[in-house]
């Protein structure tokens, strides 16, 4: 080993002792003739000194030829450091270690960016960090959520086997799933025109894993989706995904908050209160607009359906007869916003299908508002008592169809407390979360472009047992034993209690969903076959854990939790993928393009 101890260890109980660290040159200061070189390695960082009086002028110059990351071996004696010059910002700083000898070990040139300075790093480009990803996890805040993750991802196996689970691993070559994503195909040699999709997650493995008696499954499961990456998304994720037999609702519910309970603990020593509150997916778009609701705030919205119904402002009353409601909310405090910004936040609304946003500015005592000369005393007296209204207040308002409504209030709901936050009228503080189950969604979703029923979760989420005669009368009355777990208006994880009868099963496929029988059979034949076989009641549930570290990181993006995430446009920066590919392998896989690809690059002679 060409260290004895890591750059974290040395404490003044050590002084006196010889030891050899090695690590990256973090940075090299000449003061006095001597010089001071702080090395670094993944545990942290120690002072050493370089002082020209012992050392041969071989070595001394040696050491004044270093520059950052050069990676060294630097042995010494440890001392404590003259008083006045400790450093109590890191946990060495009462030591530093006297140069005896110096490897080095290889040289670094000049860093495209500087991964000492937490202050320069933060602000460079993303797509350079990207490029240089192997640079960028030197940086110790990037390394600290490698680290992190680790941690969480061991917690959480050595959680999941106390409770009896087995860890299974499923195919990643597979065929198409349907969760609603677009998909990753991969060409099959060996059948010419077959492919395998990649999995979307591993949802029908866990389900036949249960026919197959394992009753307790987990995984750490990397999925594929082919979708528009955000902050939140990438093309590859993890999930921490599971499913059990012979369970209930409540049983995964309390499973998953004695992980998280276990995690945040172990994460961040951050006790969590247990059991998390529960909210039905119609109360949360009620009063939040939004199926996952960050409820660390208030700004609730408010229902003036009734209050309106005959009001002579018809954009309102035109829409309640219309079978539409009236819903607002009162943004306290941006009473001052300009017109500018009104429109830029009427533009905003648009963007989701608002056909307006009326509003009223209470400032100097006076409602300021376009609409307000249609209301009457009644109507006013109403806003002014269930919406609390005081002097500062901005009131917003979205007429529409109830989803709609709900949907572009809850929008412009996290938008105004964006604003707020931005002028300091509103703290959050970092180490508040706010869990929450979002339960009873409706089991199906009506596609009015295509004129048909969709499932909300997946297709084989179960009615809510009440709910089964409703399937065929009055599908959009019957709710899901779907839930969803969101903390801090982040949707965490989502799952459900499955179907396990093969007869509700094939009325969802083929009569509610409207896939074919032969497609039906195709797709799913070997699944209504293996429930035939002696299914066990069964449900699960799978947790971003990607999500779930970003939080636990303060994060707002999964790809600062990921060791080599692709960007927005789904390539790798650092290894320049994905690429072209050679024509014989196209020919060996049956394929012709239909685009040109450039000739290949001659060999080099
Ligand atoms: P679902 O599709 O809701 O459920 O996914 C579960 C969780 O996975 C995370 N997630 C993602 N994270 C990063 N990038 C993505 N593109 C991405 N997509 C999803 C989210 C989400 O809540 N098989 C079901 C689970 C079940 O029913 O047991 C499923 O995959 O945090
Ligand atoms: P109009 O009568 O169309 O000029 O609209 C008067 C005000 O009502 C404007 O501020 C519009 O933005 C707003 N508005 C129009 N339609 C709606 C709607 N469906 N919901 C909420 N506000 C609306």
């Amino acid at each position: 080993m060409k260290r004895t101890h890591h750059c974290n260890e040395l404490r003044p109980a050590h002084i006196g002792q010889t030891v050899t660290l090695s690590g990256w040159v973090h940075s090299r200061r000449d003061l006095g003739g001597l010089i001071f070189i702080d090395i670094r390695d993944r545990e942290g960082r120690t002072q050493t000194v370089f002082d020209p009086s012992d050392l041969a002028k071989e070595l001394f110059d040696q050491a004044a030829s270093l520059r950052s990351e050069c990676v060294v071996s630097i042995t010494g004696k440890v001392r404590q450091r003259p008083a006045g010059t400790n450093n109590a910002k890191i946990p060495t700083g009462e030591v530093e270690v006297m140069a005896t000898a110096l490897e080095v070990l290889n040289m670094a040139e000049v860093l495209p960016f500087p991964v000492d300075d937490p202050e320069v790093s933060s602000k460079v480009n993303e797509e350079l960090r990207l490029k240089y990803r192997y640079l960028d996890l030197r940086r110790p805040e990037m390394a600290r959520n490698l680290r992190l993750r680790s941690k969480v991802a061991n917690a959480t196996r050595g959680y999941m086997e106390e409770q009896g689970f087995l860890e299974v691993e499923t195919p990643i070559l597979f065929k198409s799933t349907p969760e609603g994503a677009r998909e990753f195909i991969v060409p099959n040699r060996r059948e010419p025109g077959t492919v395998y999709a990649l999995p979307q997650s591993p949802q029908q493995f866990k389900q036949m894993l249960m026919v197959a008696g394992v009753e307790r499954y987990y995984q750490l499961a990397r999925c594929f989706r082919d979708e528009d990456q955000r902050a939140d998304r990438q093309l590859e994720f993890t999930q921490l995904d599971l499913e059990m037999s012979f369970i209930e609702r409540e049983d995964i519910y309390a499973l998953i908050e004695g992980l998280l309970k276990r995690v945040w603990k172990i994460a961040l020593n951050v006790d969590v209160p247990t059991p998390f509150k529960r909210i039905s997916f119609e109360e949360a778009l009620n009063r939040y607009g939004i199926d996952k609701p960050d409820t660390r705030f208030g700004m609730e919205l408010v229902d003036f359906t009734e209050e309106f119904k005959a009001s002579a402002f018809k954009v309102f009353s035109g829409q309640i007869a219309n079978g539409g409601v009236v819903k607002a909310l009162n943004a306290k405090g941006m009473a001052g916003a300009t017109q500018g910004q009104i429109e830029t936040m009427t533009e905003y609304a648009k963007s989701f299908g608002a056909k307006g946003l009326a509003y009223i500015k209470v400032e100097n005592g006076e409602w300021k508002s376009p609409i307000v000369k249609f209301f009457n005393d009644a109507e006013k007296q109403a806003l002014i008592a269930k919406l609390k209204i005081v002097e500062g207040d901005l009131i917003l308002f979205a007429a529409d169809q109830w989803l709609n409504a709900c949907e572009i209030l809850g929008k412009i709901r996290l938008y105004c407390a964006d604003v707020l936050k931005g002028q300091g009228k509103l703290t959050i503080p970092a180490d508040q979360f706010s869990f929450l189950w979002v339960i009873e969604f409706p089991l199906l979703g009506f596609d009015r472009e295509q004129n048909r029923w969709y499932s909300s979760h997946h297709p084989f989420t179960a009615p809510v047992a009440a709910d089964i005669p409703l399937l065929k009368s009055d599908p959009k009355k019957v709710r899901g034993q779907h839930y969803d777990i969101v903390v801090n208006g982040v949707e965490l994880g989502g799952g459900s209690i499955r179907i396990h009868q093969p007869a509700v099963q094939k009325t969802i496929f083929e009569e509610l969903l409207q896939i074919p029988p032969d497609l039906v059979q195709a797709r799913f034949g070997y699944m209504l076959e293996a429930f035939k076989y002696g299914a066990p009641p069964h449900g699960g549930i799978a947790l971003g854990f990607d999500r779930l570290i970003a939080i636990l990181c303060n994060t707002p993006s999964i790809r600062d939790v990921i060791a080599f995430p692709k960007t927005a446009k789904g390539t790798c920066l650092m290894t320049d993928s994905p690429g072209m590919v050679e024509p014989k392998q196209l020919r060996d896989l049956h394929l012709e393009l239909r685009v040109k690809q450039p000739p290949p690059t001659p060999p080099k002679a």
